[in-house]
């Protein structure tokens, strides 16, 4: 793909972005800042004072033909934090320091960059380089996820020789990968504009008393790339979600819940104006049948019974109340998957099951990855072996779109 659009210029007529902040990795963002000229692009460089330790500014000006801006006070363009934000197709910054992750996840502007980034519109691309011992601090991780959750797509840096000796996850990603990345961007897949898409996500909690309560290790991650891969192409998104740690992503309305009773009253409330319902939620199947109002003691009992009643089955009861929409459910299985995936699929009455093997080493709860096989109705499969849940989401969404009859839509519905 990157050779045909290197051919046919295909980033004529766009304009870019690049962001250069202080890495020894800054030398790398000429190579980049070429490949992007190659295939078209216009790009405006800006860097930041750090950068300017490491690269001149004059390589990328007589390599972009265009003034490279550091300062927000360099009297060359006037406000160039606004006019540059205003006309740009993407943004990439390549390399991103950890210090200049800190600064966008907490909307920091002392720079030009920076400044620049509270104005933006477009989509963002960073690139981090750094050693490994600063990409995996809790501090840099949690930084990333501010960045994820706010639509930023940040790409995870490469393992190799660092410029410290050490071996570790922190290179540059390769120039392919983040080109690819741009035409991602620009070229934003709008296929799910219009639709308007329920999904569920994270365990659910169900109260034994006013401290304890049964649930399960669902982190919401699932659900929550889902969500994400639906706004980022271009469709509205309700996520409905049981308790979670994760920042719901931006421009989603969520809905907080902790039963499965309050996230069976928050999906029937939207679901007859979604077009799309997608159950990533793992719902408790049982709960006491009424909380303790006090905490339940001990007693000197050396074991306790606890009366458990059925949940009602969500999924099941909406999609026997689907007018038009498409239903879509997970199976999170231990054993004899694809068999148990079939029984739900057919079962609740689904057009589409994601069936997966919770047991497996790298996926499952909590995990970032996942693997799944995709099950139609009409009796299609798709099977991925382990990626991340992000690009899991996006496989969801094109089986969704391939093999649902999905009703195409020209314009948001609310929008
Ligand atoms: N589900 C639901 N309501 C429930 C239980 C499950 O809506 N009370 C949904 C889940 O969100 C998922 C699908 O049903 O999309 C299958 O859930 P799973 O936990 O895999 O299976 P169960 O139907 O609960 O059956 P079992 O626990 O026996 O595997």
């Amino acid at each position: 793909m990157l050779d045909d659009a290197k051919s046919t210029a295909v980033l004529a007529g766009k304009h870019l972005v690049l962001g250069v902040t202080g890495s020894i990795a800054a030398y790398k963002a000429v190579g980049v800042l070429r490949a992007l000229r190659d295939q078209g692009a216009t790009v405006s460089v800006l860097m930041t004072e750090g950068a300017t330790k490491f690269m001149t500014p004059l390589t990328f000006e007589v390599l972009s033909g265009r003034r490279v801006v550091t300062n927000l006070f360099d009297g060359h363009e006037t406000m160039p934090h606004l006019t540059l934000a205003e006309d740009a197709d993407a943004v990439l910054v390549a390399p991103a320091t950890a210090h200049f992750l800190a600064k966008a996840a907490l909307g920091l502007a002392d720079d030009v960059l920076s400044t620049m980034l509270l104005n933006v519109q477009c989509p963002v691309i960073v690139a981090p380089a750094m050693d490994g011992e600063m990409w995996t601090h809790p501090t840099v991780i949690q930084h990333v996820e501010i960045l994820r959750a706010r639509g930023v797509v940040v790409l995870d840096p490469e393992v190799g020789p660092l410029a410290s000796g050490r071996v570790a996850q922190g290179r540059l990603s390769a120039e392919t990968t983040v080109l690819e990345a741009i035409h991602t961007a620009v070229f934003r897949q709008a296929d799910w504009r219009g639709q308007r898409v329920l999904v569920s996500a994270g365990p659910t909690q169900e109260p034994l008393d006013p401290v304890r309560f049964l649930s399960n290790r669902s982190s919401g991650k699932m659900g929550y790339a889902i969500a994400e891969a639906v706004r980022a192409r271009g469709g509205e998104v309700v996520l409905v979600t049981g308790p979670s740690a994760l920042i719901p992503p931006s421009r989603v309305t969520t809905v907080h819940v902790n039963t499965a009773s309050e996230m069976a009253d928050a999906l029937s409330q939207h679901f007859p104006s979604c077009t799309v319902l997608i159950m990533a939620a793992a719902v408790a199947d049982f709960r006491p049948p009424m909380a303790a109002s006090g905490k339940l003691k001990k007693q000197g009992r050396s074991e306790i019974e606890i009366a458990l009643e059925a949940t009602p089955d969500i999924l099941a009861m909406l999609s026997a109340r689907r007018t038009s929409q498409i239903v879509v459910g997970f199976a999170a299985e231990t054993e004899q998957v694809l068999s148990h995936a079939k029984d739900k699929l057919v079962g609740k009455g689904l057009d589409l099951i994601v069936a997966n093997d919770v047991t497996q080493a790298g996926g499952g709860f909590g995990s970032d990855d996942n693997a799944a096989v995709i099950l139609s109705a009409r009796g299609e499969q798709r099977v991925f072996g382990l990626m991340p849940k992000r690009r899991l989401a996006d496989e969801i969404l094109n089986a969704v779109r391939d093999l649902c009859l999905m009703v195409p839509r020209g314009e948001s519905l609310v929008e």
